[in-house]
């Protein structure tokens, strides 16, 4: 196995069950914070060397608590006592090697493909009463249906930020095409701010997220993940309740602008 850290990503386990080699992947671009590459998963010994916790491992092992997992991770540490590289405290000494930075893609480019990807719009809610918050996205996407998972991506400098992702539910509020004010009331290109945006059309929500009633369709979910990916922090959600809704037209966002999308159109 490989704990591969890369900049602006969680550590990441790659072959995880491969229990006969043990070590960091560390990209170039962050060799010179080698100690702060490695912290959220080992200590530094040296320049090529690092002392990783086990726990860190089973943290990002997708296969930590499985029987035959756990069976192969016992034998390497096993191993690995047997060679002295488990010190007093139980952690396991790995090589560090250095991996190629990821070929860079210019961020403008990268905003120009993303623009060609038409999506819906909403409006992300939390919170009650003076202490409510929200914010546009269209980063939005549904994960499963049993049981019912969506996801939402929310940039980490949002005013809204902090207090979504802290609620223990929140809603999605997916706008109708005549509804790019409250699009752009909501991505804070408006004179108001905070609270004073959910007027007489929210109303409070039967699991504590206020919902918007005239969107075209509702869903309210508990908090259930959330995974820092660069600037943004990707919010999962069980959902726990639809409202009716209706399949009238939808705003869209598309090219850098929002337009309708209405079936008989
Ligand atoms: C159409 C549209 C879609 C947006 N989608 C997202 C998104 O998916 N994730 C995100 O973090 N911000 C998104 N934003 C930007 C946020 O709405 C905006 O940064 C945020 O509300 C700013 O709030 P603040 O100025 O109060 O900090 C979107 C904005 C618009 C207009």
């Amino acid at each position: 196995m490989r704990i591969v850290l890369t900049a602006g990503a969680a550590p990441r386990l790659e072959s995880a069950k491969d229990f006969k080699r043990f070590s960091i992947a560390l990209e170039a671009t962050l060799t010179a914070e080698r100690s702060a590459a490695v912290a959220p998963v080992a200590e530094l010994e040296d320049a090529d060397h690092a002392w990783v916790r086990p726990d860190a491992i089973r943290a990002i092992s997708p296969f930590a608590g499985q029987p035959d997992w756990e069976n192969g991770f016992a034998a390497m540490v096993g191993f690995a006592v047997k060679h002295g590289w488990v010190d007093t405290q139980g952690r396991i000494r790995a090589h560090i090697e250095t991996i190629e930075a990821l070929p860079p893609v210019d961020a403008d480019a990268f905003r120009q493909a993303m623009r060609r990807f038409a999506s819906g719009v909403c409006i992300v809610a939390a919170g009650d009463g003076e202490a409510r918050c929200g914010m546009t996205v269209s980063a939005f996407s549904s994960v499963s249906a049993e049981p019912p998972i969506v996801l939402v991506c929310l940039n980490r400098r949002a005013a809204a930020h902090a207090c979504v992702t802290s609620a223990p539910s929140f809603s999605i509020n997916i706008l109708r095409a005549d509804q790019t004010e409250e699009a752009m009331l909501f991505a804070g290109q408006r004179v108001r701010h905070g609270a004073a945006r959910f007027d007489h059309d929210w109303e409070a929500g039967d699991h504590g997220a206020p919902l918007l009633k005239t969107a075209l369709q509702s869903l309210t979910c508990t908090s259930l993940a959330q995974h820092e990916a660069g600037s943004h922090t990707v919010l999962i959600g069980r959902v726990v309740s639809v409202t009716a809704g209706s399949p009238d037209a939808a705003l869209v966002n598309y090219d850098g602008a929002l337009g309708r999308f209405d079936r008989a159109s």
